[in-house]
């Protein structure tokens, strides 16, 4: 399978880095926040790189030289740079770097890249993968596939070069299992309300449509990463860049309430961080038709999406949900960046589920201390259990956040701590200072209360009067 090594043709592509975390995902173990997640193992015996090879040569059908299907796939998925390629082929050449010098010349580019450690097997494998998707993309007219971005529950993420206007774009490849026409037609009815949409932090939805049996959604590319990749890599946040990401989500979630439309799948994974830092949330209308009663019962049997960050109204099947419920789950995925893990874990998700409606948060601040009271507040009204009680809108949730970010309480949520039910606020810190508590509680009342728990104090005075009046009448007598 070795060939002579030819320069390879890289006049289609530019250098650009692929999501380096990516390596296909599991699901819903990996949205667990727990270690880095591990290389996801191949079945079988390693590959070769003559197995390789040949995968190139399938998908290449003879038409492109495999070298430099090889040499664009490595540059492309910046395993290293063209510089770097060009030096590697002119080190060769010359016959001074690698190889036997005898039969140097002869080797595949693949074989030396890899023999000599400029590449690493499983990169090997994956300039594999994006050959084969080269393949597939070629059924979509108009776009050129790059490479995997990644995979969800439902869907593949590619990357791919848009022809005509020659810019890098995601697309999202359904499976063609989706048939139902009614969510079919939600799809599209979505992806176009999406388009509608237009913000720094909103990934910009550009085209949906369909080849074959394929439904595509075609989406800004985003170079960066996910939430969910720094939770793994940091195990968590700083809080200050935690609120950061999560003004600039809610500043997302108000500009789509605005227009009627609902995430409904607000999450770590679908929040991008580009390299410049900008938070931009991912799948957006596109999670509303995906998370329908249809698409539920076509998964029927399987955990579908992820029940980490899902509202209480949306584990009841609620149809009518609002604002609120994007802001739970945006809550949910904040209390997971500052603390390193999800608000409620369990065996499976309908545990998860549950725990979601009726277990009382574990307070932020008490996983992890050094959070601020203010950040605790906010978090804690996000997902309240009912959506009344949460923030109604992302107006007011940037309001606190940025009062938090700035140092100070929050406005509405503390305010809401301190008109709450005094009693529960009492009977909380009776548990510690219970006397403390009692006198507070009779103060505050002025009632029979505040009578009952001064007694000891009246005691007191009126033994000191009658002793001081018995002294007054014995020194009289005498
Ligand atoms: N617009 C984009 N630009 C770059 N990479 C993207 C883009 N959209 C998605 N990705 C990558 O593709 C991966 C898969 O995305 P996808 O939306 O299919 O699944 P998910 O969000 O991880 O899970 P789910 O299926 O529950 O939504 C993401 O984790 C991300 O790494
Ligand atoms: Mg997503």
């Amino acid at each position: 399978m070795s060939q002579p090594v030819k320069k390879p043709d890289l006049t289609e592509t530019s250098p650009m880095s692929v999501n380096e975390g990516d390596n296909g995902t599991v699901r819903p173990e990996d949205t667990k926040p727990v270690p880095a997640a591990a290389p996801k193992k191949r079945e079988g015996p390693p590959l070769t790189v003559a197995d390789v090879e040949a995968r190139i040569q399938e998908s290449a059908k003879g038409n492109t030289n495999v070298d430099t299907m090889v040499g664009r796939a490595v540059v492309e998925q910046g395993f290293i740079t063209r510089e770097e390629l060009d030096a590697v082929l002119d080190l060769h050449k010359s016959g001074s770097r690698v190889g036997t010098p005898t039969d140097s010349n002869q080797m595949s580019l693949l074989s030396l890249l890899v023999d000599n450690e400029y590449i690493t097997r499983r990169q090997m494998e994956r300039i594999a993968q994006q050959v084969e998707a080269d393949k597939s993309g070629q059924k979509i007219p108009g776009y050129k596939i790059l490479g995997k971005l990644g995979a969800g529950a439902m869907a593949t993420v590619v990357k791919a070069r848009q022809v005509s206007l020659d810019r890098l774009v995601a697309i999202k490849l359904l499976p063609p299992k989706y048939t139902n026409p009614q969510f079919i037609e939600r799809f599209y009815a979505e992806g176009r309300a999406a388009a509608q949409l237009n913000h720094p932090n909103i990934v910009q939805a550009y085209d949906v449509g369909k080849v074959g049996d394929q439904h595509y959604f075609v989406m800004e590319y985003v170079d960066g990463r996910t939430v969910y990749d720094d939770i793994t890599a940091h195990k968590r946040l700083g809080e200050k860049d935690a609120i950061d990401i999560a003004i600039q989500i809610a500043s997302a979630l108000q500009h789509a309430h605005e227009k009627g439309l609902i995430h409904r799948d607000v999450k770590p994974k679908n929040i991008m961080i580009t390299k410049e830092g900008v938070a931009k949330l991912a799948d957006m209308g596109l999670a509303r038709a995906i998370n329908d009663r249809e698409a539920a019962e076509a998964e029927a049997g399987k955990a579908f999406g992820t029940p980490y960050y899902i509202s209480p109204e949306q584990v009841h099947g609620k149809i009518q949900i609002g604002p609120p419920a994007d802001i739970y789950s945006l809550g949910a995925t904040l209390y997971h960046m500052v603390t390193g893990v999800v608000p409620f874990d369990g065996k499976n998700p309908s545990a998860v589920m549950h725990k979601h409606l009726k277990e009382p948060l574990n307070p932020p601040d008490q996983v992890n201390p050094r959070l601020s009271a203010g950040i605790a507040e906010v978090i804690e009204m996000m997902m309240a259990k009912s959506p009344k009680d949460r923030y109604q809108n992302c107006k007011d949730l940037i309001l606190d956040l940025k009062a938090v970010r700035e140092g100070n309480p929050p406005i509405i949520a503390h305010k809401d701590v301190a008109g709450a039910d005094l009693a529960s606020l009492a009977k909380a810190e009776a548990a510690t200072a219970p006397v403390e508590v009692a006198a507070l509680a009779a103060r505050s009342t002025g009632g029979l209360g505040s009578t009952f728990a001064q007694w000891p104090v009246i005691l007191i005075i009126v033994l000191l009067v009658i002793s001081l009046a018995l002294n007054v009448v014995l020194a009289i007598r005498n």
